[in-house]
């Protein structure tokens, strides 16, 4: 039976909490509690000469094997590179990138090492997946180094449009390289149809499979590949158990307390300028400016951790919101009344599931996002009896999926404003309907329905292998 290897470059290790760890470490930990195997990639840790070899540890079914960056790779893979180009890019904020040719290099570099150091774990039939756009590179370093082992790569967040990713210096050699693996799975069949638009107008390569297909066959830079679409789920029911255990709980009782009847819209995100928040604020601004019925009856709670305070943008970004919360806090406070409560932090799970059901709206406008799986933690915590609304960016790939959110351009904020207040008192029945018909999706295109289906096309890529049962 083959090994799973699994290779993120944040890895969530043993007990090691996940509230600050954003989607991709949810998944991946589900996934390998399922299957067991290896996951390997950044130990978090910055040290001034880090060990070459990778540090292991092992805890039930799952292997760990991380490394520390240096300094320098530190500086120039993740924050520079992943984080201060390949992010903006994938996001569109072309803007924002400050092209620098020594990150471009530290970034390879750093995927040639994690190469280099991964060889000498590998089995000849383990399946490895890699996830994000830390390691792009890492297939191509990998064959350069004899693995012929199946190679799969799941981008968690949007794929540019090639007018888009052609701005980057080197985006030839990316795509070359990502053209190194078996199967690449995206998150929307929009992604999908920005590589293959990619391949047939700026590579030699060809596409088989039409123009909107979520699943095609890319004979590119002497390989063939396939590309697919593989939309991220949740544990939806476990999501939905958490959420009615935790309506009892204490904390989602001093929540209730403290709103005094209040309305309560949620907002729940890492602190990064993808996900629209100051918008966000400026339409419940709109909101409270526009509509006096909503003075003193309504709480927006906006939870944002603090994610890659190292970086410029995202230091901006927080004193702007910062700045946000105090203007409509001055503009519109009540002696008895805060209408925005805003707080850096994480919370448990099982205390956001709280939170969540406890929210009449679920606020969730990223200008750009790869899925978004707080919209959809959000509705799995709903009380079918009386659920909350979802108001959905359209620029979410979990838009593709609930269709039954008050979808918003996240851009205009008037538009937000007006759906925060259709959402605020829409009638039960138009909520049951909209949030059932959500709910059919997500019971569906679970956690392990990704996991599972995205393992099965990779296995099937270049004949029959099996992977070690799922537990
Ligand atoms: P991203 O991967 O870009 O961070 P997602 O919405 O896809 O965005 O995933 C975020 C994950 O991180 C969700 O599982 C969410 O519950 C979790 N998360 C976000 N903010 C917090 C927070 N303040 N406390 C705990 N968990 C959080
Ligand atoms: O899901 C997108 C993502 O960039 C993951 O790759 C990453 O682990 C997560 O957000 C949190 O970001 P970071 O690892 O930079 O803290």
């Amino acid at each position: 039976m083959a090994r799973l290897v699994i290779v993120s470059n944040r890895v969530a290790m043993p007990r090691e909490r996940l509230s600050r760890a954003g989607g991709l470490a949810v998944a991946l930990r589900e996934s390998l509690g399922q299957h067991g195997g290896l996951w390997y990639g950044w130990s978090g840790e910055v040290s001034e000469n880090p060990d070459p070899a990778p540090r292991r540890i092992r805890q039930g079914r799952i292997d760990y094997a991380v490394l520390d960056l240096s300094p320098e790779e530190h500086k120039g893979f993740y924050l520079d590179f992943s984080n201060g180009i390949l992010w903006p890019l994938c996001h569109y904020r072309l803007g924002l990138i400050d092209f620098r040719r020594s990150a471009w290099e530290s970034y390879l570099a750093v995927n040639a090492r994690f190469a280099e150091q991964l060889v000498a774990q590998l089995k000849s039939d383990d399946i490895i997946w890699v996830h994000d756009y830390h390691f792009i590179p890492l297939a191509a370093e990998l064959r350069r180094r004899g693995v012929q082992n199946r190679i799969g790569f799941f981008l968690h967040i949007p794929f540019p449009a090639p007018e888009v990713l052609a701005a980057l210096p080197g985006h030839d050699r990316l795509v070359r390289d990502l053209c190194a693996y078996d199967l690449v799975g995206f998150q929307t069949r929009g992604d999908v149809r920005a590589l293959t638009e990619y391949i047939l107008h700026e590579s030699d390569g060809t596409v088989l499979g039409n123009a909107g297909s979520e699943d095609v066959r890319i004979s590119a830079f002497g390989r063939d590949l396939r590309a697919g679409a593989f939309p991220i789920g949740i544990d939806t029911a476990e999501f939905a158990s958490l959420a009615a255990a935790e309506a009892g709980s204490d904390e989602t009782q001093r929540l209730s307390e403290s709103l005094v009847g209040r309305s309560l819209v949620i907002g729940v995100d890492r602190l990064d300028y993808s996900k629209g928040i100051p918008q966000r604020f400026e339409a419940f601004h709109h909101l409270l400016g526009s509509r006096p019925e909503h003075h003193g009856k309504v709480t927006f709670m906006q939870i944002a951790p603090i994610s890659r305070g190292e970086v410029a943008q995202y230091r901006k970004l927080r004193n702007e919101l910062d700045g946000l919360t105090g203007r409509i806090n001055g503009k519109f406070a009540e002696f008895d009344w805060v209408p925005v409560r805003y707080l850096n932090r994480a919370f448990a799970r099982n205390s956001l599931a709280g939170f969540y059901r406890h929210a009449k709206v679920g606020l969730v406008t990223p200008l750009r996002d790869g899925m978004n799986l707080v919209a959809k933690e959000y509705v799995a915590s709903q009380d079918a009896a009386d659920p909350g609304v979802l108001v959905l960016s359209r620029f979410a790939g979990a838009a593709r999926e609930m269709k039954g959110a008050l979808i918003v351009n996240p851009y205009d904020t008037e538009h937000i404003s007006d759906a925060l207040h259709r959402a605020l008192v829409m009638p039960l029945e138009e909520r049951r309907q909209r949030w059932e018909s959500m709910m059919a999706v997500l019971n569906v295109n679970t956690i392990a329905h990704w996991r599972e289906t995205y393992l099965a096309a990779l296995q099937a890529e270049g004949g029959p292998q099996m992977l070690e049962a799922a537990g």
